[in-house]
């Protein structure tokens, strides 16, 4: 990953940019940018992008795997993320799944996929990976919710190690997935998962739904228990953890 590699300045958002390469460009294209102006989030929502604190990059994979394991990659990208931070910072950070990584209950990253797909055949997919890094400061709505790996650990860090590690990993854990299938990626994300055994709230397609967190299956799904004792299986959605 990486060997194609490009490096903005300033641009709306790294994913809107690779989006409009994509299909020109070898796989593991990297995009990275000190500042966005539009940065987005999951859910439409918008995602704060400072100059030069962070580290805002869109990763172009183009996998032989079915549209709708495309999840799988999104936590690749995660168990990468939290390897890589374990490796700087030496701290243990968690998943709340499918793609937010929380550091002492706050979130220091976040993951937005986007894909281009026919029916049973990926053209491409684009992950989008915003770590707050050495961020110093937050709007007031979101204090109390996001954190840096600064204000967290006390330490800043040259964002090109970071950078490095967490794209070592992800090279690492996509090949062993695309090799071994998710089975062998299952046990980290269930390992690093801050969402399993906790009590959550789901909107997902299918409406909402309370229940227990019990366990990632093998295709990468959320199993749920509901009160009434029905486990569901959940492929996306917006999820909220009680007590976080
Ligand atoms: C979320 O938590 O809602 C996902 C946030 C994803 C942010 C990253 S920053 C790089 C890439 N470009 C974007 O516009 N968004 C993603």
């Amino acid at each position: 990953l990486g060997k194609y590699y490009m490096h903005k300045l300033v641009i709306d958002s790294t994913n809107n940019f690779a989006k409009e390469i994509a299909s020109n460009v070898p796989d593991g294209t990297v995009i990275i940018a000190e500042e966005q102006t539009a940065g987005r989030g999951r859910l439409g929502r918008s995602w704060i992008s400072q100059k030069g604190c962070g580290i805002w990059m869109s990763i172009i994979l183009k996998p032989n795997i079915q549209p709708k394991e495309a999840i799988n990659l999104t936590q690749l990208a995660a168990i990468s993320v939290v390897k890589a931070i374990e490796e700087v910072f030496h701290v243990e950070s968690k998943i709340k799944w499918p793609n937010d990584i929380i550091l002492n209950n706050k979130k220091v990253c976040g993951i937005l996929t986007e894909m281009s797909s026919e029916i049973d055949k990926i053209n491409y997919v684009i992950i989008g990976i915003g770590v707050n890094v050495n961020c110093d400061n937050f709007p007031e709505e979101l204090k109390g919710k996001a954190t840096s790996l600064y204000l967290e650990t006390n330490s800043k860090v040259d964002r090109k190690k970071l950078t490095a590690s967490i794209l070592n990993n992800l090279e690492f854990y996509y090949n062993a997935y695309l090799q071994k299938g998710f089975e062998y990626i299952r046990p980290i994300c269930i390992e690093k998962s801050i969402t399993i055994g906790r009590q959550i709230k789901v909107i997902a397609n299918e409406g909402e739904i309370e229940g227990k967190a019990v366990t990632i299956d093998n295709n990468g799904s959320l199993v749920v228990e509901t009160k009434e004792g029905k486990r569901l299986s959940i492929m996306s959605g917006d999820v909220s953890v009680r007590g976080l």
